[in-house]
């Protein structure tokens, strides 16, 4: 172990710095991808590489990548740290920040010791993990790893009607760097929990193990709209009545399946939305994951059935359209033993659990070591104003983060 150490007031000054752009009332920002506010948090963090001396350049699909070359000067292959500045609309100051401004304060301090590394040290923020304004999530990691195609995901439409590629341009991050075959020699990214594990467990650091499996379906219902007041029951294509009915299906489902299970509609549409009319027009999210990709293709198909047979019951046509999907990721063990051990000899309390979130480094973990730290988030909340993490659990988490990214760029490609 190295006896350097992060500096917890520089880092949490960054944090704070970069979630008053977009601030929300009680504490939180919003910085949805490709807006306004996301291209000034991208400025702003695009500032503090430039003054670490960091070579910077921006891919197709708008990543930001800051590289540190090694003693020979070379910037092939680096180790990478990395995470997300964009959130969800009720987004807290950690979720994504810290992954990148931790992996910023690790170079600072290498450069204040003026170390030379063997391999080159990098860190990097990705276009849209959060995947809250365009689908899929995990966007701009995706198509950097080749795991997704950039002229799809450059014309994807997002809430507000726009695209991908036509906002990259507005904000001015339509890079030129290509995409799809650009290598890190090892990935990590530290991030908060957003769960309640490691703080009903009382430890510091979590060893993640991989991330569940992710499906994302928006459905749309369309029956007929008609009088409140005249229609009898009996008469009725009421869309509105088959979307409730899948949002109770959904959540049922999930706690009759148990385990890692869970299922979510966060988004739901009503048309024309008025009191006393029978919406003619629903359109819907479902959000289901699981470790286990046969349990997760199990839960596909019962809520594929069960929304078959209450719209046909309702008179109600059914569409549906992926948003997106990806299988469960297991993290390599020697990355997650890496992780576990260097905590331990930090004497931090450390625990292996896998991620409940989606993270950039599942799109990493199938071209290069890849490791995931975890940092306590109080009470479990996250995607939420109110989500905390102590300054001494950022502390530890960024300075096991220094000892492993150190240790790894110390040892030849
Ligand atoms: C991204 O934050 C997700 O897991 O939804
Ligand atoms: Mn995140
Ligand atoms: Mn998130």
């Amino acid at each position: 172990m190295t006896d350097l150490n992060i500096n917890i007031e520089r880092l949490c000054a960054r944090l704070t710095a970069l979630g008053e752009v977009g601030a929300l009332e009680g504490g939180g920002n919003c910085r949805l991808a490709l807006t306004e506010e996301d291209r000034q948090g991208r400025d702003l963090v695009v500032s503090w590489m430039h003054a670490l001396g960091l070579q910077v350049t921006t891919d197709q699909i708008g990543n930001v990548i800051g590289v540190r070359p090694n003693a020979k000067g070379e910037i092939e292959l680096p180790v990478l740290m990395g995470s997300h500045i964009d959130t969800v609309a009720t987004g807290g100051l950690y979720d994504g920040n810290l992954g990148v401004l931790a992996g910023l304060e690790v170079i600072e301090v290498l450069n204040e010791q003026r170390l030379q590394t063997e391999r080159p040290v990098a860190v990097a923020f990705f276009t849209n993990e959060e995947g809250a304004r365009f689908a899929p999530d995990m966007m701009g990691s995706g198509v950097s790893q080749g795991s997704m195609d950039l002229a799809t995901c450059l014309a994807a439409t997002g809430i507000d009607g726009t695209t991908v590629g036509e906002d990259l341009q507005r904000i001015g991050y339509a890079g030129d760097a290509a995409c799809g075959t650009w290598r890190a020699s090892a990935y990590f990214e530290l991030h908060v929990e957003q769960g309640p594990v490691l703080e009903r467990g009382e430890f510091q650091i979590g060893a993640v193990t991989g991330v569940q499996g992710i499906s994302w379906t928006e459905w749309t219902f369309r029956g007929q709209s008609n009088h409140a007041g005249t229609t009898p029951m009996n008469m009725r294509c009421d869309a509105g009545v088959v979307a409730s009915q899948v949002v109770c299906f959904v959540r049922a489902l999930a706690k009759q399946m148990g385990g890692s299970q869970v299922a979510t509609v966060g988004a739901m549409t009503f048309a024309p939305n008025l009191i006393n009319v029978v919406p003619n027009k629903v359109t819907m999210t479902v959000d289901l994951r699981n470790t286990d990709e046969t349990l997760l293709q199990q839960a596909e198909q019962a809520t594929v059935e069960f929304v078959q047979g209450v719209a046909a019951a309702e008179g109600v046509t059914v569409a549906s359209r992926s948003l997106a999907r990806f299988e469960p990721v297991r993290f390599d063990p020697q990355m997650v033993k890496l992780i576990e051990s260097s905590a331990q000899a930090m004497d931090l309390g450390v625990h292996c659990l896998p991620s409940g979130a989606g993270h950039d480094a599942q799109m990493f973990a199938p071209n290069c070591p890849t490791a995931m730290i975890f940092v306590p988030s109080v009470k479990g909340i996250s995607h939420n104003v109110k989500e905390f993490t102590s300054a001494q659990d950022i502390e530890a988490g960024s300075n096991l983060l220094l000892n492993v990214v150190l240790k790894t760029a110390q040892e030849p490609a």
